[in-house]
């Protein structure tokens, strides 16, 4: 059976934010293809008053960019220390909730925005599920350009197969580069990455490491869409 993908992202966006966005709260708005549905669900909602009195917290400066001329207001996360609720994509969801972040090179700004939140909704299409994380995705690690290569070679010695992300709209190979000015080294793990807790522990342990895209614990909901319909893992796990 075909899957559309798409329609996929955008019913798991669309009960996100009609079933944990209230009038008043403070909404992290996440990074991404996923997230950018809910970005628009919201500015929606905002547009016709079922919405009203928000403050949208950005995971990036292309999410500001768009919530911005979609008309959501924005603040910062020093002005809202406490996000209610957060709505943002993932690369991989295991069984536990656990993640793989980062693709969109957003994941500083977004872990930093997941631990101020209440709530960390995450959006996904089936595709996204993985038995163990790392079977599919790349791990992204967020690194100083100052000795990046030793950083390299750093995670080759943990079993990785990093390589460095290039700019997707630079004619040569120059080296994307994050909101924060960093670069990314996106680890290939061939059998996929045995024990994630420890794995984030020796990363984080690391100098020239800055974060990476684990994101373990993180999440209070997972609303995962497929063709059988929605399904939110959390505090109490129900199909609809
Ligand atoms: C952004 O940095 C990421 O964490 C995204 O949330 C993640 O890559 C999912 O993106 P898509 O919804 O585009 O697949």
């Amino acid at each position: 059976m075909h899957i559309n993908v798409e329609e996929l992202k955008r019913q798991a966006a669309e009960y996100a934010v009609a079933h944990f966005v209230t009038s008043g709260m403070v909404i992290g708005l996440g990074t991404g293809s996923t997230a950018r549905y809910a970005v628009e669900a919201i500015a929606r909602r905002l547009q016709t008053g079922q919405l009203r009195d928000i403050v949208g917290i950005p995971t990036s400066r292309a999410t500001a960019r768009t919530a911005l001329r979609l008309g959501i207001p924005l603040g910062t996360l020093n002005d809202h220390p406490v996000v209610d609720v957060t709505i943002d994509g993932a690369d991989e969801v295991d069984p536990d909730m656990n993640l793989i972040k980062g693709r969109g090179g957003a994941l500083l700004w977004e872990k930093i925005v997941a631990a101020a939140s209440r709530q960390e909704v995450i959006i996904v299409d089936e595709t996204k599920r993985v038995a163990r994380l790392g079977e599919r995705a790349p791990l992204p690690v967020e690194v100083i350009p100052c000795g990046w290569r030793s950083t390299f070679a750093f995670l080759e010695s943990l079993g990785a197969e990093p390589q460095l992300r290039v700019d997707p709209y630079d004619a040569g190979d120059a080296p994307y580069v994050t909101d924060e000015h960093h670069y990314i080294l996106d680890c290939y793990f061939p059998n996929g990455i045995e024990n994630p807790h420890e794995l984030a522990r020796t990363l984080k342990a690391r100098p020239g490491v800055v974060e990476h895209g684990l994101f373990l614990n993180l999440a209070t909901h997972v609303v995962i869409a497929s063709t059988h319909g929605i399904e939110v893992l959390g505090e109490t796990s129900q199909v609809f």
